[in-house]
């Protein structure tokens, strides 16, 4: 597909088999692969003392590898570096920098098998979310690297007396702090560090703790591809220590994080408390994402987009759908066909292609979902559990959970993981429903199922979130297609993957001439 003059990601038909076979077959032999990382500072690997192993999270003896942690000093260190390469860096030709981001976009797809199988080991990605995970990643330097070549090449003249050329002009704020979250490893890691250094910033990137090899990957091959070493350093470590150190600096340019809502209002207060320069903060953070089916929705569709929007990815995009509103005249009808496609789910290593469910990150995120689980449920009733895997080799899975409760208010905060929460709605309690939801105060996503059109849209403006989808799943927004991000608690926008999302990375400037 052609988008203007971008061209799409790479696809791969895994229903078509000998493209899948010959696909699988590569991915798994990356399967024993042991792969080293640490912090990048000026374009050198930095041999750190705090050495961490990691494990996948489908099999937790399977170690596949080592990273080192950067530390404060090393912080400080690609920060004045970093800071020193800005002005440089912003008055470079926006086309050198464009440029090098569709390098990129080229060196991904090159490596997109490794980068795949690293997904699937380090992130539990299954492979079609791995796919799709390298394909974002693409289409985020693609589409930056448009976006800024429109933003940035000349200046917007404006009017002015006579005698007299006023212009506006954008560039880069400073050295930008990137902090990103394990769910999308490269997409969003990659996503972030592109518009910041397309429009002229340094950066500082800061993966998530449980996924910093395939982030080191992604640094490594935008080096090769032509970023500078003291305009891009990567900096693996705690966020106690290195996330938190590097957004309480006076000498940034902006912070952008995705991640969790909590950590967001924790980076804000930091920044606040610090004294110089007034800096951005770009925050996407998760949602209480529902759906809404009425009484004319078409159960097995409606059903087919519940179960990918709820379970897919292990329901781990901060897209997914939590809470589940069906109108009373076909509730048990969905609830029995949910119940038995619930069935049919498959959990297990997601490097195998039957698998539609991988495990959650970790031994962390499957106590606190199980917990839930258990405490909801003395509340709520139990729909069904998909079944698990015989085998788990210590695997972090969490069988996919739907049950039954009365109100969202129940909910007191995002379950990051497959469960599903269903709730009985009758026509006379519509507005209700719609201020309980709107009353959560987040506002990512929200689906709805229905055939009557007049309905579905008004619906769709009385939601205050950042994405609608009507009659399909409520996940796997597409760049340039669905510009996505949320508000109040969700985020703060510009969207990602939207036109105005590198507008926040930039400061504007007018030129007044007296001629
Ligand atoms: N962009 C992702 C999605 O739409 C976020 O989780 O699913």
């Amino acid at each position: 597909q052609i988008f203007g003059d971008r061209k799409n990601s790479l696809g791969l038909n895994m229903n078509i088999h000998s493209q899948a076979d010959d696909f699988i077959n590569a991915v798994h032999q990356y399967r024993d692969k042991q792969w080293q990382g640490g912090p990048i500072v000026n374009g050198d690997v930095v041999d750190a003392h705090h050495k961490v192993a990691i494990h996948s999270p489908q099999n937790t003896s399977h170690h596949i590898g080592t990273i080192c942690w950067g530390d404060k000093a090393l912080a400080e260190q690609a920060l004045q570096s970093a800071n020193a390469a800005y002005r440089r860096w912003r008055d470079t030709d926006v086309e050198v920098r464009a440029s090098a981001l569709e390098k990129l976009a080229d060196l991904l797809e090159a490596n997109r098998i490794e980068l795949i199988a690293l997904c699937s080991v380090e992130a539990g990605k299954s492979l079609q979310d791995g796919i799709d995970e390298v394909r974002e990643a693409v289409d985020f330097c693609r589409y930056y690297a448009q976006q800024a070549r429109e933003l940035m090449g000349e200046g917007t003249t404006l009017p002015g007396p006579t005698g007299e050329t006023n212009e506006l002009f954008v560039q880069g704020r400073g050295t930008f702090i990137c902090i990103s979250p394990w769910n999308f490893p490269l997409a969003i890691f990659l996503g972030q560090v592109a518009a910041a250094l397309v429009t002229g910033n340094c950066v500082i990137a800061k993966p998530a703790e449980q996924t910093g090899l395939i982030a080191f990957r992604a640094v490594q091959l935008a080096l090769e591809a032509g970023i500078p070493g003291d305009v891009l350093h990567f900096m693996p470590g705690s966020g106690a220590e290195v996330g938190s150190f590097l957004v309480s600096q006076e000498e940034i340019g902006g912070v952008c994080f995705t991640g969790s809502t909590y950590t967001a209002q924790a980076i804000n207060r930091a920044l606040a408390a610090r004294t110089g320069a007034i800096v951005p903060l770009i925050a996407e953070t998760g949602g209480q994402n529902a759906m809404l089916i009425d009484s004319t929705a078409l159960p097995e569709q409606a059903v087919t987009d519940i179960v990918a929007s709820a379970f897919k990815s292990a329901g781990q995009r901060c897209s997914a759908l939590r809470v589940l509103f069906v109108q009373d005249d076909i509730a048990d009808r969905v609830i029995d066909l949910l119940k038995g496609a619930m069935a049919e789910l498959k959990v297990g290593d997601p490097i195998l292609h039957e698998t539609d469910v991988g495990p959650v990150i970790d031994g962390v995120a499957k106590s606190n979902l199980e917990q839930h689980v258990n405490d909801i449920s003395q509340a709520g009733r139990l729909i069904a559990r998909a079944p698990m895997p015989e085998f788990t080799n210590g695997g972090t899975f969490v069988a996919p959970t739907a049950i039954e409760i009365d109100s969202i208010n129940q909910l007191v905060k995002e379950n990051f993981g497959p469960i599903l929460h269903v709730i009985r709605y009758k026509t006379s309690e519509l507005d209700t429903v719609i201020q309980s939801i709107n009353d959560t105060g987040f506002g990512l996503t929200f689906g709805i199922h229905s055939r009557n059109e007049t309905f579905a849209a008004d619906i769709a403006r009385r939601i205050d979130v950042g994405n609608v989808y009507i009659n399909r799943n409520q996940i796997g927004a597409v760049v340039g297609v669905q510009p996505f991000g949320g508000r109040g608690m969700s985020g703060t926008g510009p969207k990602a993957g939207g036109p105005h999302y590198l507008t926040s990375f930039v400061t504007e400037k007018t030129r007044t001439n007296n001629i």
